[in-house]
């Protein structure tokens, strides 16, 4: 085994040799192991009363136990479907009429679109991979037993979410995209911050609602329908993830004293303004001969773009305001950003339990399993 120490991630794609090759088919002596070390203050605590506190995130837990799909036995993998039409709804694409999109033949407009689409995914399994990172701090630094519980448990849902993201971009896109910037800089940051109330407002609300507003937009543009049986399957997860945040935090963040609200409610903000506008990547248009910056605004410009934001701020700011974190220093600072609106729309704090508690779509594999 060869093992790589590295002080950053890495700047450049990465390609799979045949679609559907996995690593796994490697030897040891083939696979490079590359790691990039963080150090974090974690303050931990055990928890000498078993008893649960909150019935609400127990019974959160136990959907968590019941829906334990299987990236190999609750996909179908083997669904028809014809790449050469692309991957996303045709009229999507914000470069569609574009003087360097249209100069390109069939082809290579084909190519472009995987690649846009792996440059996407690639940062939902960098995102996945800082989330299970983030929910397995949060077992140890968790000041409730049945919050322990429940963070052990989607430690286990983010490990089945960087699975499957990763199978799929080798499976089907055969390239991966590294993570970008600022994704990295707010995983840094909730990775490495030593207060575990920080953690939970940067993982359970601010990084749960920018993977659902993500998922919901790509699972509404994919045509593929091995990639929407994968949003559908995942956002099951992080649905239970966002309710779990948004009710347990509540009232932690109340006893809290004011200068110290604002601290967070000033990272929320500070987050939120990352989210809104820093997050679109756009390596594979600078290969394809866009210019970086005029991409970039055209892409947050974009109907997909702008579903995205929508998605993201309807449930982030009424989010925010339930758990105290929109106090009255950060709303003008929301106003700017043009999503203060929000405010009053619906929350995660009421649970939709029918939807959570809904039987799973299984694939093939586990239909037959079970006849
Ligand atoms: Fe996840
Ligand atoms: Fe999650």
């Amino acid at each position: 085994m060869k093992v790589k120490l590295v002080s950053g991630p890495p700047t450049t794609a990465r390609t799979f040799k045949e679609p559907g090759e996995l690593a796994d088919k490697l030897s040891p002596e083939d696979v490079e192991i590359v790691r990039e070390i963080f150090k974090t203050p974690l303050t931990g605590s055990y928890n000498w009363d078993y008893e649960v506190a909150n019935s609400k995130i127990r019974r959160l837990y136990e959907l968590g136990k019941k829906f334990n799909w299987d990236a190999q036995m609750d996909v179908d993998w083997e669904v028809d479907f014809d790449k050469s039409e692309g991957p996303s709804q045709a009229g999507l694409n914000p470069f569609h009429d574009h003087p360097v999109y249209l100069a390109m033949s069939e082809e290579k407009k084909n190519e472009y679109a995987w690649r846009s689409l792996a440059q996407v995914l690639s940062q939902f399994l960098h995102g996945e991979q800082g989330a299970m990172m983030v929910a397995s701090q949060l077992v140890s630094c968790a000041p409730t037993y049945d919050a322990k519980l429940y963070a052990a448990s989607q430690t286990f849902d983010e490990a089945r979410h960087v699975e499957v993201f990763n199978k799929y971009l080798r499976f089907r896109c055969s390239v991966e995209y590294p993570v970008n910037p600022s994704l990295k800089l707010l995983l840094d940051k909730i990775l490495t911050d030593e207060r575990w109330d920080l953690k939970f407002i940067g993982m359970q609300v601010l990084i749960e609602g920018l993977a659902l507003a993500a998922f919901q937009t790509m699972a509404q543009t994919t045509r593929d329908p091995l990639l929407r049986q994968i949003l559908t399957l995942v956002m099951r997860d992080e649905g239970r993830h966002v309710a779990f945040g948004v009710n347990y935090l509540e009232d932690w963040i109340k006893a809290l004293p004011e200068a110290e609200i604002e601290e967070r409610a000033q990272f929320a903000y500070e987050a939120c303004a990352i989210m809104r506008e820093r997050l679109f990547s756009t390596i594979v248009e600078e290969e394809f001969g866009f210019d970086r910056e005029e991409a970039r605004r055209m892409s947050i410009d974009s109907q997909g773009g702008q579903a995205f934001r929508n998605f993201l701020f309807e449930r982030m700011i009424p989010n925010l305001k339930r758990v105290g974190l929109l106090t009255e220093s950060v709303k003008p600072k929301f106003e700017a950003l043009g999503v203060l609106h929000y405010e009053n729309a619906a929350t995660d704090a009421e649970i939709d339990w029918a939807s959570l508690e809904r039987p799973l779509e299984t694939g093939p594999i586990r239909q037959v399993a079970a006849e």
